[in-house]
């Protein structure tokens, strides 16, 4: 579904593009971004979630999330929803290989990566600490000489 045309819009709707989106053939116009024609032929699933496979579509449209990242002539990652449209390109979703399969498999959990993530956070407070708290306590053990040196002298 499209817009109907008005004055100053990018696209030129007297030339056709076309190209190949997860095996579909899709016909846009020049101007038109890889994202922008293949929903305008209807196409609303860009990608998926890692973990449940869950259908992502178009959200930023600005090229500012994931949701759109597909492989376009081989090249991955690609965000489709900034990409310009150009004729006989090759866009398919993104699968894992296996070896990618293997490398999520070995990320350490939520839990454990949340506490690397606290651990970072709190080292450079903790140094923050012991610094400050340094310069009282040698305050502390001096007036403590002193006192006791004064002491010493009295009696
Ligand atoms: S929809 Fe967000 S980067 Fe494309």
């Amino acid at each position: 579904m499209r817009l109907e045309p008005r004055a100053g819009e990018r696209i030129d709707r007297g030339k056709a593009v076309s190209f190949t989106f997860a095996g579909w053939k899709v016909t846009g116009f020049e101007g038109d971004t890889i994202a922008s024609a293949a929903f305008a032929a209807g196409k609303r699933v860009f990608s998926r979630s890692f973990k449940y496979h869950r259908p992502r579509g178009l959200m930023c449209c600005s090229g500012h999330c994931p949701n759109c990242q597909m492989t376009v002539d081989g090249v991955p990652n690609v965000r489709v929803c900034t990409e310009p449209i150009r004729e006989g390109a090759v866009v398919e979703g993104q699968t894992l290989d296996e070896a990618g399969v293997r490398r999520l498999a070995t990320l350490p959990s939520r839990d454990v990566l949340q506490a690397q993530v606290v651990g970072v956070l709190a080292a450079p407070l903790q140094q923050l600490v012991t610094l400050l708290s340094a310069a009282p306590r040698e305050f502390v053990v001096v007036l403590d000489q002193i006192i006791q040196k004064k002491q010493a002298e009295a009696a």
